[in-house]
């Protein structure tokens, strides 16, 4: 058995930034009412007909992964892609992404998991170097939400929240065992599906010719819905409880933790787990002030950052903790 260790990081946002402001020009919101309760002061939204997409997010974030890996596409062995926003219904964006890297015709896949997308996707690609299956395997998470959230008054409770991005790592083989990936920890609990999600179009409620049949402006299932306070609440108690879990795997303590990457879903919801287990600022990593919820995409991205800025250094404990939709939850426990 292998171990797997994240040999490239790479982010991608556009350009256009669109602050707390600029959104109470279109709905009944203020800078005070959404940093107060989310931490957020803007975040980027793709602008329609520029060319960017899920998927060329997610490639831009991939190229600079692989050439910081110093490896070449073609060593790629598999792709791993996580988005709830993917470019088309089906086929989904790993084969999207293996067409316009122009890398040889490895396996793609997609995963379905919200805001714990990314630590999902980390939890296949380590499977498979772990068995030996493949050396190094390209993870992307990368979501475009604005295009399809509700931007008036009606859509202010979710719409305020979420932006657009991408980041990818690329794992490889790792030969010591007691470095890189060494656990990961997945749940999920189907019972709150509804609670945040996003029901139409599916096959299950409502298709796409039910909703131009029925013509109602005031539908509102092809907009995502969130019960914000018992998300709050459900996620607080999951954070904690998988990050004890992985901790506990590997008879290691909150305080050896260098760096605690959570989900960027809420400031709150960081701060309040950043109490929790008494950690420092320079413990936790955020940037969701910048860049809002942006779901799959965001701990890529937040990693990324980290590392850029330095934070991530060799033998350092890093933990990757996400809550989301589903709802689903994980934890990633890595010596870097
Ligand atoms: N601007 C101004 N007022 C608003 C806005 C807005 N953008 N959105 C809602 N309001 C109003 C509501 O209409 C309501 O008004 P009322 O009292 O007159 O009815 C009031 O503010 C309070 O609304 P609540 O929904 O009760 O606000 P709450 O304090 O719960 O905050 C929030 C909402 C921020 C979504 C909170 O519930 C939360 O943080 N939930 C966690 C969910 C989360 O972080 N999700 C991220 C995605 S999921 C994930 O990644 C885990």
């Amino acid at each position: 058995m292998y171990n797997s260790k994240i040999i490239g990081l790479g982010h991608y946002v556009p350009d256009n930034v669109v602050t707390n402001d600029d959104l109470s020009k279109v709905m009944d919101t203020n800078d005070a009412w959404i940093q107060e309760r989310t931490g957020i002061k803007e975040r980027r939204h793709v602008v329609k007909g520029d060319g960017d997409t899920t998927t060329t997010m997610g490639v831009k974030a991939a190229k600079i992964a692989i050439e910081r890996a110093g490896i070449d596409k073609d060593d790629i062995d598999f792709i791993v892609f996580a988005t709830l926003s993917p470019d088309y219904y089906f086929p989904g964006p790993g084969v999207l992404v293996q067409r316009d890297l122009g890398i040889k015709t490895v396996g793609a896949l997609d995963v379905r998991n919200q805001c714990s997308g990314f630590v999902y996707a980390i939890s296949i690609a380590d499977q498979y170097i772990k068995t030996g299956m493949y050396k190094n395997v390209l993870v992307i998470g990368s979501e475009l939400h604005s295009h399809g959230l509700d931007m008036t008054t009606r859509g202010r409770g979710v719409s305020v929240i979420f932006g657009d991005g991408a980041g990818a790592a690329v794992l490889s083989r790792e030969e010591d065992n007691t470095k890189g990936i060494l656990s990961t920890h997945l749940h999920s609990e189907g019972q709150h599906a509804e609670e945040l999600s996003l029901i139409a179009p599916g096959m299950g409620k409502r298709w796409v010719t039910d909703i131009i049949e029925d013509n109602d402006p005031q539908d509102e299932s092809y907009f995502p819905y969130m019960n914000g306070q018992f998300v709050f609440k459900n996620a607080v108690v999951r954070f904690s409880e998988v990050i004890i879990e992985g901790l506990e795997k590997n008879k290691l303590k909150s305080t050896d933790i260098n760096l605690l990457v959570p989900h960027q879903a809420n400031l709150r919801i960081s701060q309040f787990i950043q109490k929790k287990f008494q950690l420092s600022d320079d413990q936790v990593f955020n940037n969701i002030m910048k860049y809002g919820n942006t779901t799959a995409a965001s701990i890529p991205i937040a990693l990324t950052e980290a590392w850029e800025a330095g934070k991530v250094e060799s033998g350092d404990l890093v933990v990757l903790a996400a809550f989301g939709s589903g709802f689903t939850w994980g934890s990633v426990i890595i010596r870097w």
